[in-house]
């Protein structure tokens, strides 16, 4: 028997598509367990003020279809001092929660890491990022609509492209990662993928572009990062104008189009399975872990180790991404 009787969910961070699907699958299971379950209302900073309201299966309904996340999301300048969390562990105990499920990414862990070794609740970690650069999962919830999102966009930008034969650079989000420009990259047929990993330059970029010229091969399409190291996409467009005035160069940028809209299959799965196997992981007694899905099994990582380990793009992919490109 385990001793967990109330936990709480909440997201912070930037939201995901898949994060409602998760919440569901935290209440579903809490209440099959007979649990009382509790929603944190703006992330940390209504785990601050005490927004906390109780879960009832029916408040999950119809919402696993559904973009951004039911329990708001927020970054929280209070939680980061020490009465800030003090607060918040003050609005926990009204509650009596013994457990806590908190979906969203590195700052997420990071506060949750430091907080339940302060006051000594049990914590569970989701990723929910489009980002996909959490160590210790293969997927990240919100990764795969992301870049569904993005094809889809890019598909569009394709089209009218070929008509007018112009240029197009088109940019996708990844501060510090290029996962999604990787995939959309690969899965739309980029000619050129600019990567915050990896350090291609613009010299590079021209010459690719001679001799596809030089084949007369249609080259109208490349993906950017926003972190890309050498320069985001209007900066890229810049100088490729400038060494090229021949080419009609267009820019676009996605932007927080890619964080919202209705999850894939995958990401609806992919959250459920994870936020069932949060609440069973603090059944058993976990805490101070990440929970991630690597080589399909669940596995647990501690907090530390998830934010400080570097997830690294798949060199094999970012090669393959250029061979295909030809
Ligand atoms: O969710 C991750 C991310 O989309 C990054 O790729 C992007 O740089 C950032 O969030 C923007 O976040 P916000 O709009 O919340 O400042």
């Amino acid at each position: 028997m385990s001793s967990v009787k109330k936990i709480a969910v909440f997201t912070s961070g930037g939201d995901a598509p898949g994060m409602n699907a998760a919440i569901r699958a935290v209440v579903r299971t809490a209440v099959y367990h007979d649990l009382h379950v509790y929603g944190i209302y703006r992330g940390y900073d209504g785990m601050v003020t005490g927004d906390i309201k109780r879960l009832e299966v029916g408040d999950v309904a119809n919402i696993i279809q559904r973009g951004g996340t039911m329990l708001k999301t927020a970054r929280s300048e209070a939680f980061r001092t020490p009465e800030g969390r003090k607060q918040a562990y003050e609005s926990l105990i009204a509650h009596d929660i013994d457990g806590v499920v908190a979906i969203g990414g590195d700052g997420t862990y990071t506060g949750a890491d430091i907080f339940s070794k302060e006051y000594k609740i049990p914590f569970v970690g989701l990723p929910g990022t489009i980002d996909n650069d959490i160590y210790g999962t293969d997927y990240s919830i919100g990764f795969d609509t992301a870049i569904n999102t993005a094809i889809e966009a890019v598909d569009k930008i394709r089209d009218t492209a070929d008509s007018h034969n112009r240029l197009f650079f088109v940019e996708v989000m990844g501060r510090h990662a290029g996962f999604i420009a990787l995939h959309t990259g690969i899965g739309s047929g980029a000619g050129a993928i600019f990567l915050p990993e990896t350090d291609t330059s613009i010299e590079e970029l021209s010459d690719i572009l001679k001799k596809s010229a030089k084949r007369q091969k249609l080259f109208n399409l490349v993906i950017v990062a926003e972190g890309n190291q050498n320069g985001d996409a209007n900066t890229l467009a810049k100088q490729i104008k400038k060494g090229n005035p021949e080419y009609d160069v267009k820019v676009t940028i996605i932007g927080h189009l890619q964080r919202g809209g209705s999850p894939t299959a995958m990401d609806r799965v992919l959250a459920s399975r994870m936020g069932h196997s949060a609440v069973q992981s603090l059944l058993r007694g976990e805490s101070g872990v990440a929970l991630g899905i690597i080589n399909d099994k669940i596995t647990f990582t501690p907090f530390m180790e998830a934010v400080s380990k570097t997830k690294h793009l798949n060199k094999d992919l970012v090669r393959m991404a250029e061979i295909l490109a030809m």
